[in-house]
């Protein structure tokens, strides 16, 4: 029998990606900035254990699109949101829906790594904390350790959990705040140019944990850097003016995109 290496294994799994169920339905998406529109109708559906890139150029909506789908955009005045988003089958804009329990499932990395002004230990265990995740002190514990193994930091940090998160280098901030997002299982993990306050080796340290994240997670990623999006996501979805332009495998997105925009964008040609 003919032995794949793991590399083809997953490049084939990769190139299978039309089979994969989707973890969050996104119809006829519009937003609005008081009179201004952001966004309209855009169709994007986020698949299960995936990472999916966004991409287009600034101010195309790539945010926007992603602080819908854990309710982010709520929290600035005058932005409305319609159409529908959902999260495993279920609407995430009902009225019935807890939003703190939303983005607990629906986790967040920001551009600029926020740790809380506290320690390492506080900025992780706060999630698990309030959302009774742990029975014990005991059990907090190794929701901590876990979190930050699987953010690749614990080696870093395990000798000084009470220090202040701020301490650490921007790089080691950012993978902290991955470890706080991570901390409360959630399902979906938006990110929001995660890499882009980051020097080259501490994003390629992200980009390599993106990589691993996602055998737990499902990932969205916008990035306005199209090699990162070729190196870290299975889908890519092209956005300009508001509007989604193309949704593709990201191999087949960055070879052979089916929209002469993307095109563009991609030879360089705008944004
Ligand atoms: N809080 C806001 N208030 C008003 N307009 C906004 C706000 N956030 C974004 N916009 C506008 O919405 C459009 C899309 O922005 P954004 O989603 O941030 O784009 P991207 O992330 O692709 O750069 C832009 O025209 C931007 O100016
Ligand atoms: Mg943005």
């Amino acid at each position: 029998m003919n032995m794949l290496s793991e590399a083809a294994v997953e490049k084939a799994l990769d190139q299978k990606m039309s089979n994969v169920p989707y973890k969050m339905i996104g119809q006829d998406v519009s937003v609005y900035y008081g009179e201004k529109r952001a966004l309209f109708d855009v169709n994007l559906n986020i698949r299960e254990n995936t990472v999916t890139a966004l991409i287009g150029p600034s101010g195309c909506g790539k945010s926007t699109f992603l602080r819908c789908l854990n309710r982010m955009n709520d929290t600035i005045d005058n932005c409305r949101v319609t159409g529908k988003i959902s999260l495993d089958g279920g609407d995430i804009y009902d009225t019935s829906i807890d939003v703190v329990e939303l983005r607990a499932r629906v986790g967040m990395v920001f551009q600029k790594p926020n740790p809380f002004p506290k320690s390492i230990f506080e900025n992780v265990s706060y999630g698990p904390r309030i959302h009774g995740l742990a029975k014990s002190k005991a059990d907090l514990e190794h929701i901590v350790e876990m979190s930050l193994q699987r953010a690749g930091l614990w080696n870093e940090v395990k000798d000084r959990l009470h220090e202040a998160g701020t301490g650490l280098s921007g790089g080691q901030q950012q993978r902290l705040c991955i470890a706080r997002a991570v901390a409360v299982s959630p399902e979906v993990i938006l990110m929001d140019e995660p890499c882009s306050a980051l020097d080259p080796i501490a994003t390629a340290k992200v980009e390599e944990l993106i990589h691993e994240l996602r055998e737990n997670f499902t990932i969205v990623i916008v990035t306005h850097s199209m090699q990162q999006a070729a190196r870290v996501s299975q889908r890519t979805a092209m956005f300009h003016l508001g509007n989604l332009v193309e949704e593709n495998d990201t191999d087949k997105m960055f070879t052979n995109p089916d929209d002469p925009r993307t095109q563009d964008y991609i030879m360089g040609r705008f944004g």
